[in-house]
């Protein structure tokens, strides 16, 4: 692991999109047009996240939260700079919004090629539940749904915590 980069992980704001925007072409097939974004950011049940060092944005992430129910809806970092916990900064900050939010359990779709990322929601307890067949459009991947339950609890707060320490 290379040395992790301090970051402030801050609300995204209109002003950020251009750099989001860069981000999400250089990390997706399709990335989304910035009307998707601005859809987003007002948004009441939605919560986007940037994380930034020295005003240079280096990865953001996104979810709804409805009912007792989150969904991750993206999270990308900065090619030149993953490796260095940018990305479980920015996923931890989802997770403690849904938690806020009194979500109980937070769900995604993964690419089933999309092994990096895969590992890191295993690390915070994310388990694959369901595939959904030919679900990305670019290329008709599988997508594999991943799930995490009992977020409220004190069990899994504790394994946050302490996997924040190792920051
Ligand atoms: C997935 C992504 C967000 C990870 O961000 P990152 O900042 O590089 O990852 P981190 O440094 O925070 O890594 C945290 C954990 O993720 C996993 N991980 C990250 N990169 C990995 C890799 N290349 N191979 C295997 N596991 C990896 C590991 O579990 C790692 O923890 P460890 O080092 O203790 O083993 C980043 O690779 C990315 O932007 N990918 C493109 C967009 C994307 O695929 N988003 C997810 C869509 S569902």
């Amino acid at each position: 692991m290379k040395q992790p980069l301090s970051v402030s992980i801050e609300p995204m704001r209109l002003a950020d999109l251009e750099e989001v925007m860069r981000i999400d072409q250089r990390s997706y097939p399709v990335p989304w047009k910035k009307e998707a974004y601005l859809t987003e950011l007002a948004n009441r049940a939605a919560a986007y996240f940037v994380a930034r060092s020295a005003d240079r944005i280096m990865g953001y992430s996104g979810e709804w939260v409805i009912m007792d129910e989150a969904h991750i809806t993206t999270l990308a970092c900065e090619p030149l700079y993953r490796g260095r916990r940018v990305g479980e900064k920015l996923l931890t900050a989802l997770i403690e919004e849904a938690q806020v939010r009194r979500a109980s359990h937070i769900t995604l779709e993964v690419r089933e090629g999309n092994l990096p990322a895969q590992k890191l929601y295993e690390k915070y307890g994310f388990e694959p539940v369901g595939i959904r067949r030919s679900y990305y459009s670019d290329n008709g991947e599988n997508a594999i749904v991943m799930w995490v339950s009992d977020i409220l609890q004190p069990a899994f707060q504790q394994k946050l915590q302490q996997r924040k320490q190792l920051w």
